[in-house]
């Protein structure tokens, strides 16, 4: 299959390129960087050079290209800019729909997130409703992946990739990442908003587990699917041994419960026979070395 793959130089997508080659599939990477096409050559994958808030420059990217598929992991959260992502959501997925209709592709995969459901006390299936009309900033967020989502559902076949917490490398869980710099006590570095209370439940996913779903997913039907592990854990539960992991002191407790902070079931993407390496964070984030 061909394959064009936006965000290809991001923490999802730099391992995702490989995986898509090894399964025989041809791709093409965008990056809006010279830099980030000559990575994606590296990998030995074509690539062209595009920013998905220009239609018709991607357009012509995406038409050069001529994708049986286009696989998206756009987002802007290097520097933890929730409002750059929000727009890409909104923006840059409309702009790779239109451009993927007129180069008459009928499949799309899309990373959206699996912290979006309306409240509830058990962890996620995908048959729970957004959480729509939550509190700010919250609100703004749900609605940017409800956009993606309903763009994307444009598509024939769009398959909704709903990621948990990425961790492992490239990712803000790293080790020197800026959360373990948040745990070392530096408090310029950005933390992880509110999930980490200790009653609040989180869903885990391993980097290279997301890619792994994403390479899946090209055979998939259209709809939602959660990818994440096999342990929803409480605040509480996880975050001494991610602590403990990074080589940083647990922090003391901090009060308090999420009510949409409820994890989610990966009983869907397992049915379809994606199966996480790392199970649960318990042992992938001591892994983050390897
Ligand atoms: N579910 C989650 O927990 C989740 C999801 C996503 C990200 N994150 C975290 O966010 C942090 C940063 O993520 P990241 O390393 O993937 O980097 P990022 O800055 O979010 O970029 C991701 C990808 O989007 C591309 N991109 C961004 N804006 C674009 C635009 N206007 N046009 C075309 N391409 C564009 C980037 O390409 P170029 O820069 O090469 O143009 C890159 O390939 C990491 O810690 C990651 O774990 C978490």
């Amino acid at each position: 299959m061909r394959v064009l793959v936006a965000g290809a130089t991001g923490a999802v997508g730099r391992l995702l390129v490989p995986l898509l080659l090894e399964a025989g599939h041809q791709v093409t990477g965008v990056s809006r960087t010279l830099a980030g096409t000559e990575r994606v050559r590296r990998q030995g994958a074509s690539a062209v050079q595009a920013d998905a808030l220009d239609p018709d420059g991607l357009r012509q990217a995406v038409t050069a290209a001529a994708p049986d598929a286009v696989i998206n992991q756009l987002t802007d959260l290097t520097d933890a800019d929730a409002g750059a992502t929000d727009r890409l959501r909104r923006e840059g997925t409309r702009n790779l729909v239109d451009a993927a209709h007129d180069a008459d592709v009928h499949r799309i995969v899309v990373q959206s997130l699996a912290w979006v459901y309306a409240p509830g006390d058990k962890p996620a299936d995908e048959t729970v409703p957004l959480d729509l009309g939550a509190a700010e900033p919250r609100g703004a967020m749900v609605e940017g992946v409800r956009v993606l989502e309903e763009t994307a559902a444009e598509i024939d076949t769009a398959v909704l990739l709903r990621y948990g917490v990425l961790y492992g490398p490239g990712t803000w869980y790293e080790p020197g990442g800026a959360v373990s710099a948040a745990l070392g006590g530096d408090r310029e570095a950005r933390f992880l908003g509110n999930i980490e209370a200790d009653l609040s439940v989180s869903s885990f996913v391993h980097v290279a587990d997301a890619a792994r779903a994403a390479v899946a997913a090209l055979t998939w039907p259209s709809g939602p699917v959660n990818i994440v592990d096999d342990e929803p854990a409480r605040g509480r539960a996880w975050l001494p041994v991610l602590a403990a992991a990074l080589g940083r002191p647990a922090p003391g407790p901090v009060s308090g419960q999420q009510s949409w902070a409820r994890g989610a079931s990966n009983e869907l993407a397992r049915s379809r026979g994606w199966e996480p390496e790392y199970a649960s964070w318990r042992t992938g984030f001591a892994a983050q070395d390897a």
